[in-house]
């Protein structure tokens, strides 16, 4: 979404710039919420090693109790202080960081806010590759930032400022426009263990593209031990019903195509998957403003980043 003038942009977003950065980190600093752009999709964070600033983030989201955060860092060297990094991980993390990957490892006594997963033996942590990463470390800022998808929970993750400020308005003090996220989807969530890894959330890092990497990529072949939201069935999910693989279009419904099924709107019209995860959360969300009934979504390719796609629309499906 775009606000035709600026008067009808909500007064707590702001350019992604210097000042608006010193502005962030006030916030942080303070205690307080602040939404960032992401390479993935848009975060609400906090402080990781502020109670209240945590408790914070899962009270606006309505988020279980139950379900960890990532804790993001500002470089990828921060991991050894907060995790175990064995071999494996230390491959990944020189491969992929900063960037579009969370890892998750055996945890490490910290600082760190209990209340985010502290009962866990493990950590999911990320080195994202943002805007505003560098002027964060510039300005002396070392704390870790706990910071889950800037979305209700449940619903559909945030790919642009505005669609932040709809879920929640001026319930967060300042919200960092730096455009609409180029991944569209959220990062690829691997679990390390010795010799081998786990796919516990395929994301904007295709899972193909760890093979140099982990000769042993498995997925989750048991329900996973935490029933994490963003892993149970019904989640990322728009108001609308969502029909999938569909070749056609019934009474009313609404076809989001792909390639060459045209649609009514078209995720990518040149069947390219990294385009449509671009898109997907922006024309879900769209589509759900317009009241529609059912969207109907077209078969997306099962390979490359299509597996995040197809996993996100199963969930967005699921009965609720
Ligand atoms: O791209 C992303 O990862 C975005 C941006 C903002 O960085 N963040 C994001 O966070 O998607 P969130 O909280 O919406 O999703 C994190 C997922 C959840 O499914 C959570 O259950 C899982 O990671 N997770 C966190 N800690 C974990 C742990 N120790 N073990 C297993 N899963 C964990
Ligand atoms: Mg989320």
């Amino acid at each position: 979404m775009t606000y035709v003038t600026d008067v009808m942009k909500p007064k707590n977003i702001k350019l992604a710039d210097e000042t608006s950065f010193a502005a962030a980190l006030k916030i942080l600093r303070d205690g307080g919420l602040v939404a960032l752009p992401t390479e993935t999709v848009y975060g609400l964070a906090a402080d990781a090693s502020n109670d209240a600033a945590v408790a914070h983030v899962y009270a606006l989201k309505g988020r279980p109790a139950h379900n960890p955060l990532i804790a993001h860092i500002l470089r990828p060297e921060e991991a050894g202080a907060l995790a175990h990094v064995n071999a494996l991980a230390q491959s990944l993390i020189d491969a992929f960081w900063p960037g579009p990957l969370t890892l998750v490892l055996p945890r490490k006594n910290t600082e760190l806010s209990q209340i985010a997963g502290g009962w866990l033996p493990t950590i999911a942590l990320r080195c994202p590759d943002t805007v505003w990463r560098e002027a964060f470390i510039k300005s002396g800022w070392t704390s870790p930032l706990f910071m889950p998808s800037a979305n209700l929970s449940g619903r559909i993750s945030p790919t642009t400022a505005a669609h932040v400020a709809a879920d929640f308005g001026d319930k967060i003090n300042l919200i960092i426009d730096g455009g609409a996220c180029s991944g569209g989807v959220e990062s690829t969530v691997l679990q390390i263990h010795e010799g081998h890894a786990v796919l516990l959330r395929p994301g904007t890092i295709a899972a193909e593209d760890f093979a140099p990497f982990v000769t042993d990529l498995r997925l989750p072949d048991t329900a996973p031990i935490i029933s994490a939201p963003g892993m149970l069935a019904s989640h990322y999910a728009p108001r609308a019903k969502v029909r999938l693989n569909a070749i056609d279009v019934r009474e009313g419904e609404v076809l989001l195509g792909f390639g060459a099924v045209m649609g009514d709107l078209n995720l990518s019209s040149l069947g390219d998957c990294a385009e449509a995860a671009h898109n997907l959360y922006d024309y879900l969300r769209r589509l759900d403003r317009e009241g529609v009934q059912t969207i109907a979504v077209a078969p997306i390719p099962k390979h490359g980043l299509g597996l995040a796609i197809n996993d996100r629309l199963k969930r967005a499906a699921a009965d609720r």
